[in-house]
C-alpha cells in the first residue's frame, strides 16, 4: 500500500506512547473477535485450515492501531484527522503482517476487515463477495466485540442492544454470515463472547452515556455489561 510522505513520516515517528489500558484493550478485543470468528467459520462449514487462519486473523486484525494510537488519542489532532488515521489502520496492519511473512489470506483479511458488504467500507470500497470471506466474517465479529466492550466514552452495550444496533446497520454485513453469527450468539455462553474484556467500567458514565449510533442517528443508552436477556 502506497502512502504519502506525510503518512509515512507519521507511521515512522509514531511513539510508543500507548497506555497499558490501550494494549490490553487491543489484545482482549482481538481474543473476542478470534473466538467468535472461529465459531462462525465452523458453523459455516469451513475447513479446519480456514478456521485456524481466521482465529489468527481475529487476534491480529487491529494490529495497525498500534502505529496510530498516539495520533488517535492526541489532544492536538482534529476529529477529521483522527478519522483519517483510524482509517489507515487496516492498511498499516496489512503492511506489518507482510513484513512478518504472515499468510496472505490472513493479511488480506486484516486489510479488508472494514469493508462493508454494500461497498461503503474502506480502504477499497469492495462490494459483496469481492470482499474475502475471512474479512466478511471478521467485520461482523469486530462490530459485535466493539459494541459489547467498554470504551472510554461509553460503557459496553449488552448483547441484546448490540444486536439491535447491528440490525440497523445490517447492509454492512453479508446476510448469510450475519444469520450464522446470530445462531452462534444464541448458543454460546456469554463469557465466551465477551469474556476477557478489560473493564474500564465507570458507573458515572451511565448517567449521560447516550450515544448517537449509525446513520439513523438513533439515540441509545448504553446499559453496561449486564449480560443477555432471553
Ligand atoms: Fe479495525
Amino acid at each position: 500500500m502506497e502512502k504519502t510522505g506525510k503518512e509515512s513520516d507519521m507511521v515512522e515517528t509514531a511513539t510508543a506512547d500507548i497506555s497499558k489500558y490501550r494494549v490490553e484493550e487491543l489484545i482482549t478485543h482481538g481474543i473476542v473477535v478470534s473466538n467468535l470468528s472461529y465459531k462462525i467459520a465452523q458453523e459455516l462449514g469451513c475447513d479446519e485450515e480456514f478456521c485456524k487462519k481466521i482465529a489468527m486473523a481475529g487476534i491480529v486484525h487491529d494490529i495497525g492501531k498500534i502505529k496510530v494510537y498516539s495520533y488517535i488519542y492526541s489532544k492536538d489532532s482534529m476529529n477529521i484527522e483522527k478519522m483519517r488515521y483510524i482509517r489507515m489502520h487496516s492498511e498499516i496492519g496489512y503492511d506489518i503482517l507482510q513484513t512478518k511473512d504472515f499468510d496472505e489470506d490472513i493479511a488480506r483479511a486484516v486489510l479488508y476487515h472494514h469493508e462493508n458488504f454494500d461497498g461503503s467500507g474502506y480502504p477499497s470500497n469492495l462490494v459483496g463477495e469481492n470482499i474475502p470471506l475471512m474479512a466478511r466474517i471478521l467485520r461482523v465479529c469486530d462490530v459485535f466485540a466493539a459494541l459489547t466492550s467498554d470504551r472510554v466514552y461509553r460503557n459496553a452495550f449488552d448483547v441484546e442492544t448490540a444486536i439491535e444496533l447491528m440490525i440497523d446497520e445490517v447492509k454492512n454485513f453479508d446476510m448469510k454470515i450475519f444469520l450464522t453469527f446470530l445462531t452462534v450468539v444464541n448458543c454460546a455462553p456469554i463469557e465466551q463472547l465477551t469474556g476477557f474484556v478489560v473493564s474500564n467500567h465507570d458507573d458515572s458514565k451511565n448517567v449521560s452515556d447516550k450515544k448517537e449510533y449509525g446513520r439513523n442517528k438513533k439515540t441509545i443508552t448504553a446499559k453496561g455489561k449486564k449480560g443477555r436477556k432471553r
